[in-house]
């Protein structure tokens, strides 16, 4: 089954911009982290509960530099933890969800992620996250 709530993510310009100016709303971040499959760098902040995921482009052409031009900065994805990701996608798939990745990928943190396309859940991106061990 779906887990609780993971973290937000949130598309910026400016990722130095955008961590001191969270830090100054009294969240927590962590050191910076590149996730060259995806084309951006991000840095999640806590606060004390979910956390808040920061992401940027670093890749010329990626889908957040494209989602950054087209939607500008704001709310771009929702994670939520899982238990069994490889179950779940298949499970989400028949509910009629689609997959934006078929099999997960590695994520932040060193966990694995998928993404359902925000097209199949009223126009947000959907992360699943499985912490590896
Ligand atoms: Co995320």
């Amino acid at each position: 089954m779906i887990g609780p709530l993971d973290h937000v993510g949130i598309a910026v310009r400016d990722l130095d911009a955008a961590v001191a100016r969270y830090s100054a709303l009294g969240l927590r971040p962590e050191p910076p982290e590149d996730l060259p499959s995806a084309g951006a760098r991000v840095v999640f902040l806590s606060s004390g509960g979910a956390l808040l995921e920061l992401v940027t482009p670093i890749a010329e052409d990626s889908a957040l530099g494209r989602f950054l031009a087209k939607r500008g900065e704001g709310l771009h994805h929702v994670a939520f933890r899982v238990e069994r990701i490889e179950a779940e996608l298949e499970r989400l798939e028949r509910d009629g969800f689609e997959l934006a990745d078929r099999t997960p990928r590695p994520g932040a943190r060193g966990h694995r992620v998928a993404f359902l396309h925000p097209r199949t859940a009223h126009g947000t991106l959907i992360e699943l996250v499985q912490e590896t061990p």
